[in-house]
């Protein structure tokens, strides 16, 4: 996927490859500016005119990359709902959250606008929305950003998607909530088998959520694991990284935290080989120079991809603290 620019075209995402099942769920994990984002809705047709995204995204038989609008837009929202990172930019300010979320059943549901409300306003009470019957006729602006969120949240499970992708969703959330919203989303999981890729910087969303686990680092692909690999058997430098720079209950005085030196990538001046070389403890000149493919961690650990020229022992000696 790369994008235009007046420099050059940037190649934002490269060879990015995963599958999901009905009732699983993905975690997309990586740094501010690892394409995240932009891989996603890529997938949702959603690029900025800039942007161009090649390759196969099959949904049901349906290639999206390849689908018309018009029928790109009957599964959106309804088949693939998408709960953007910034609230805003996807409520529409003029209109009242009762019509945009009636709007939405009537379209893909063919509910009456009475039927369409009663959904609606179960939907905001299931994201814990006090007084959702008397909120719903507001405007986007006149709720908290955290409401904001939660009415995109109830949005994007009206139509009890196939698959949901959820773009850091709980981020504005206190604690108590973003368990709440967890909780919803393993229900809705549960009780429909919708797959769920979930966009997050927070390693304990991913641990309370996630079958599987995807690191991407300067739009590559870093390491690809079950969850639990990635907490108890990282095998990628920078998925090492990534968790020494999590907060744990269980970290004395003496674990203090650790913060991965360096800043994230120029995307525009990537090394030929690693993407995270310049910023990797272990890396030597066979890191810099070969672009490493994603390849099976081998051993007890044959369902893990890795994209590490180290051996996943080397990589653990090599450890920092
Ligand atoms: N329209 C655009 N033109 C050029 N580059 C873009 C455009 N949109 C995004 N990018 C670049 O694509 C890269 C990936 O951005 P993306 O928004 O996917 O990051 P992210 O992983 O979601 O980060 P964050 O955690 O901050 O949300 C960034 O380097 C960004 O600057
Ligand atoms: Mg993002």
């Amino acid at each position: 996927m790369r994008f235009g620019t007046p420099e050059g075209p940037v190649e934002a995402v490269s060879n990015l490859s995963f599958s999901l099942e009905r009732g699983q769920t993905m975690g997309l994990v990586g740094e501010s500016g690892s394409g995240k984002s932009q891989s996603m809705l890529a997938v949702m047709g959603l690029l900025a005119a800039n942007g161009r995204a090649t390759g196969q995204a099959s949904f049901n038989g349906h290639d999206l990359l390849a689908l018309q609008p018009a029928a790109l837009n009957r599964l959106r929202g309804d088949r693939i709902a998408m709960i953007f990172q910034d609230p805003m930019t996807s409520l529409n300010p003029y209109l009242t959250v009762e019509r945009q979320m009636t709007e939405v059943l009537e379209l893909h549901r063919g509910l009456r606008r009475k039927a369409a409300l009663k959904l609606a306003i179960e939907a905001l009470e299931s994201v814990k929305i006090p007084d959702a019957a008397r909120r719903i006729h507001l405007y986007p602006h006149e709720f908290s950003g955290g409401m904001r969120q939660r009415v995109m949240i109830a949005m994007a499970l009206l139509c009890e998607p196939d698959v949901l992708i959820a773009d850091e969703p709980t981020t504005a959330l206190d604690v108590t909530v973003q368990a709440q919203i967890i909780g919803l989303l393993r229900e809705l999981q549960r009780d429909h088998g919708t797959a769920i890729v979930m966009i997050t910087h927070d390693l304990g969303v991913v641990a309370g959520l996630c079958d599987e686990v995807l690191v991407l680092y300067g739009g590559r692909t870093m390491e690809k694991a079950p969850a639990n690999d990635v907490f108890y058997r990282p095998t990628h430098p920078y998925t090492i990284g990534l968790l020494g720079a999590v907060p744990h209950l269980s970290h004395g005085d003496d674990e203090a935290l650790v913060a991965i030196p360096g800043a994230p990538p120029n995307m525009s001046k990537l090394p030929a080989g690693c993407a995270f070389s310049p910023r990797c403890t272990l890396a030597g000149s066979d890191c810099v120079a070969t672009r490493p493919a994603l390849l099976s961690a081998g051993g007890d650990q044959a369902h893990v991809l890795r994209a590490c020229l180290r051996s996943p022992a080397e990589v653990r000696a090599g450890r920092v603290a």
